[in-house]
């Protein structure tokens, strides 16, 4: 039976009451999806709030990395993914594997390890440290080691790089999504309209970033644009967010930098989703005791960093 979204919020709020769960959305999740939850953010965002929220559930409306993250900062939560791992993944997180990382280890035996959160608990369980995009720079720079092996986000490697006097060691992934902003399409886009302020994800291509004004996150650039004086502005990152910042900000325009594009993985959950999921308790972000342990080791130490 089909329920109008109405109907759907009031039950979903219900079983959230009775069973003491909380609902965690990224901001590239559906309008409907990041009006039922009771955080929305971005990757650093979801994992500051998965290590401090009081709840006996978690609801990660997100892509399965940022699920198994949740799990992996809080092991004695139940942590549910709304729809199933194979459905809502992100393809940059399975691009590098823990073989991979005890291969450039034997390589560089003196290099850090550093990996983008955009990546498997297996991965992050033989790195010495996570980041995301709001606090790679960071990271980077605290870490105690002048090589750093950079996995998987190459485009991410190469920016970090620019603000580091370190070598750092690229893996080759990459993101489908920012990786298919193309140099000329941004240049034409910022042709037709050179009154917009051009934001862009770090996850975009580096000659793409070459162009912008300023270089963020996806909470970064939700914060940035609500805070400035400007009203046009165009954004190099999943189209979604565009779509969020027009219906909040009806005053200032918002365009897509060069071709608009979905992330599928992220689009991939529903409000019903959210509602059989919370009352049937599946689909349950399930590791081993030693993965989970292992791996909490370098995201604990990225929540002490920065
Ligand atoms: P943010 O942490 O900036 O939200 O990025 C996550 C992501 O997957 C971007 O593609
Ligand atoms: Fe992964 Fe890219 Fe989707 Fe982000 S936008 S979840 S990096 S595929």
């Amino acid at each position: 039976m089909k329920l109008p979204d109405a109907q759907l919020m009031d039950k979903i709020q219900d079983l959230k009451n009775s069973k003491r769960a909380v609902i965690l959305a990224h901001n590239y999740q559906h309008p409907e999806v990041q009006l039922a939850a009771d955080f929305l953010g971005d990757s650093f965002d979801l994992s500051r709030k998965a290590a401090s929220v009081e709840a006996d559930i978690i609801l990660f409306c997100g892509v399965s990395f940022m699920a198994e993250t949740a799990k992996i900062i809080s092991p004695e939560k139940t942590v549910l993914l709304p729809r199933p791992d194979f459905v809502a993944g992100c393809p940059m997180a399975n691009m590098v594997t823990a073989a991979d990382i005890l291969q450039l280890r034997e390589k560089y035996p003196d290099a850090a390890v550093v990996t983008y959160v955009n990546s498997t608990a297996a991965v992050k369980a033989e790195a010495d440290i996570c980041c995301t995009s709001s606090n790679a720079v960071e990271v980077v720079k605290k870490i105690p080691a002048r090589q750093v092996i950079f996995v998987p986000d190459r485009n991410l490697a190469s920016y970090v790089q620019r603000f580091v006097d370190k070598q750092i060691i690229p893996w080759d992934g990459y993101c489908y999504v920012h990786n298919r902003i193309d140099l000329q399409s941004v240049v034409e886009a910022r042709r037709s309209r050179p009154e917009a302020e051009l934001i862009v994800h770090p996850e975009c291509l580096p000659e793409v970033i070459d162009q912008a004004d300023a270089v963020l996150s996806t909470s970064g650039m939700i914060d940035r644009v609500h805070h400035s004086e400007k009203t046009e502005f165009m954004l190099g990152t999943e189209v979604g967010l565009i779509h969020r910042l027009q219906r909040e900000l009806p005053d200032k325009n918002f365009y897509a930098a060069g071709t608009a594009r979905f992330c599928d993985g992220m689009k991939q959950t529903r409000l019903k989703d959210l509602y059989h999921s919370l009352e049937e308790e599946k689909f349950k972000v399930d590791l081993s005791a030693d993965l989970l342990e292992s791996a909490r080791d370098s995201l604990e130490k990225m929540l002490r960093y920065v």
